[in-house]
């Protein structure tokens, strides 16, 4: 089992009103190499879920574990390093440094950590999205579904155990949106990674091996 959610609560606090539940008591396993949706409409907690599954936020009450290991209980610091090397993770909204080369955007997550061959790692992860011309472009000379794309070789160039998408299409017109589709779920099948989608677009859950519905803070 790569993930274990157990009893998950998160709330946030309302200005003058208490704390609005977003996610009630919820609960998920996940095994290795899984393709796992989580789909629900907008407002429903999707990218609340995902983002405490990064780490990036800490959940109210309940268990988190990734590889055995309680995500909450780590310190800011061992989860920083832990995120490192094991979450690759996908936004909407494509978070490229807009002053680095698309080879120094993917290079930078190994740079942070000291690996003495990110740059070798870097443009195997470019080649590996079809991007390996592209090297030396800043993002603004890169189309949205060129930068998405940037974004996944930044993702699986630590090779993560689990690849977290929050509407990995969301931004790109439909057809782009099939292209980036078809090369994330060609990229999670040749590595193994286990992947967890969280999106409002039922196509694209389709294409997962399981879907989980949330619906008001909970998984119908
Ligand atoms: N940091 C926050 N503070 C207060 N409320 C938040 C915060 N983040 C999300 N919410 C609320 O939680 C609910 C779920 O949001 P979100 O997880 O973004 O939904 P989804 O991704 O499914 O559209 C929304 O009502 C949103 O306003
Ligand atoms: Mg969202």
């Amino acid at each position: 089992m790569i993930l274990e959610i157990k009893g998950l609560d998160k709330s946030f606090p309302q200005a003058g009103h208490g704390r609005v539940e977003v996610l009630k008591n919820l609960n998920l396993e996940v095994h290795e190499g899984e393709k796992v949706a989580v789909v629900g409409q907008s407002g429903s907690g999707k990218s609340t879920l995902l983002s405490l599954l990064a780490g990036l936020d800490r959940q109210s009450s309940g268990s988190l574990r990734l590889r055995g290991q309680e995500i909450s209980a780590m310190s800011e610091k061992k989860l920083t390093q832990f995120r490192a090397e094991n979450i690759g993770i996908i936004f909407q909204q494509f978070y490229l440094m807009p002053h680095l080369t698309a080879l120094e955007n993917v290079s930078l997550p190994l740079e942070m950590f000291g690996h003495k061959d990110s740059q070798e790692r870097a443009q195997e992860a470019l080649q590996q999205v079809g991007l390996a011309e592209r090297e030396t472009h800043f993002p603004h000379q890169l189309s949205g579904g060129e930068s998405q794309r940037v974004a996944i070789a930044r993702a699986i160039v630590i090779r993560p155990a689990i690849l977290l998408a929050d509407e990995p299409t969301g931004n790109l017109d439909n057809a782009t949106g099939v292209q980036v589709a078809n090369l994330l779920f060609d990229l999670v099948q040749t590595t193994g990674m286990t992947l967890l989608l969280v999106t409002h677009n039922t196509e694209l859950a389709q294409r997962c091996s399981r879907q989980m519905t949330l619906h008001s803070g909970t998984f119908q």
